[in-house]
């Protein structure tokens, strides 16, 4: 038996100011894509914007739903837009911006489990990393692949 240790690492910024001007500017999509968050239950607002390889940004925003798991996250509105309208095009990097009753929280919303599963594919369907930058007031944090939030992806079919 060896006991084996994974190791992550990335990137936090205090200010937008300090980003790549891409990042920043995907960073200010997700956090405008919040308007577009349809969240009557939570009152929980998620915008995300997906950069692709040739620089076309789609957002994406939660939308809730009476039957609950009818609704969807921003992460996978977002990626499956982009997905279903640029189909030869990979996404090399995806923003998110998420605050109670719209307003930017100061601590990242971080993508749920089946969002990561969602960018783990997409990523392989593209064949290169996609970055996920978490967008919080104050605190930014960005990881350089997929890879970083969701180790030992499945992908064994
Ligand atoms: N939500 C997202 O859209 N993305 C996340 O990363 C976390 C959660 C949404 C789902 C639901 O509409 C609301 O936030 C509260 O969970």
């Amino acid at each position: 038996m060896e006991t084996k240790k994974l190791e992550i690492s990335y990137q936090e910024f205090s200010s937008l100011e300090d980003m790549l001007p891409e990042d920043r500017a995907l960073a200010l999509a997700a956090i405008d894509a919040m308007k577009g968050a349809y969240a009557p239950y939570s009152n929980f607002c998620v915008g995300a914007a997906v950069r692709l390889d040739d620089g076309t940004t789609v957002t994406g925003a939660n939308q809730e739903n009476a039957a609950f798991p009818s609704g969807l996250c921003a992460e996978r509105t977002a990626m499956f837009s982009a997905g279903a309208a640029h189909p030869d095009k990979a996404m090399v990097s995806i923003a998110i911006a998420g605050g109670a009753g719209g307003v930017l929280d100061s601590n990242p919303a971080s993508p749920c489990g089946a969002c990561r599963q969602v960018m783990a594919q997409y990523q392989t369907k593209g064949g290169k990393d996609m970055s996920i930058i978490l967008v919080g007031d104050g605190k930014i944090l960005k990881f350089s692949r997929v890879d970083d939030l969701l180790p030992l992806i499945f992908n064994n079919i």
